[in-house]
């Protein structure tokens, strides 16, 4: 009886002190969590090309789900475009140095209403007989928030239509067959 009361009291101390941690870690977390986020990313045209735009990105809180919004112009009228956060923020070749999409679970390429594919794959744009998009809808893994945070990272316009991997080729699962990058920026906070 003796030795289980020394046990216990020699575990409980360092228990109580991991548990306040824990919860001053949570409270923090919940903290950040509980401000609203905003990101903003502007894509400028890649040299040749006309396409471009500017996407807002609105999350009310960590748990909530992210509102997209943009607007694009210089596209070719009457098409799809694909469009995608890729991995890296690094623009200094342009688009393509923006890397592959952002893919931090390591999945196979998607639509955006698909459950398995890339935290980037945003489907298309759809352009109007005028050239112009618009864009408004929320998403399901785009977070502003934690580790898989898409602030830094950048959203990139392609020339071509992306089939969310649903063609019968290997770069479906991989790219859509989206083709190349005509427009990209960088995202970044635009409140917090
Ligand atoms: C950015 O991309 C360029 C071109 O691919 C590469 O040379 C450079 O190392 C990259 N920068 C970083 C910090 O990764």
């Amino acid at each position: 009886m003796a030795s289980k009361f020394l046990l216990f009291t020699m575990g409980a101390l360092p228990l109580a002190q991991l548990q306040r941690q824990q919860f001053s870690q949570n409270n923090e977390m919940a903290e950040e969590g509980n401000t609203e986020r905003q990101a903003i990313c502007i894509l400028n045209s890649e040299n040749g090309q006309t396409g471009k735009g500017i996407v807002h990105f609105i999350q009310s809180s960590l748990v909530a789900r992210t509102q997209i919004q943009g607007q694009f112009s210089g596209l070719n009228p009457n098409q799809r475009h694909g469009f995608h956060i890729h991995q890296y923020g690094n623009l200094s070749q342009g688009c393509v140095t923006a890397g592959p999409h952002y893919n931090p679970l390591n999945q196979v390429h998607g639509g955006p209403d698909s459950a398995i594919r890339h935290v980037g794959d945003l489907g298309n744009v759809q352009a109007d007989e005028s050239g112009n998009a618009k864009v408004d809808f929320i998403d399901h893994q785009v977070t502003l928030y934690g580790p898989h945070s898409v602030v830094g990272r950048a959203c990139v316009l392609h020339r071509d239509t992306d089939d969310l991997g649903t063609s019968d080729n290997e770069e479906s699962k991989k790219t859509g067959n989206a083709g190349p990058r005509i427009a990209c920026g960088i995202i970044g906070l635009s409140k917090e």
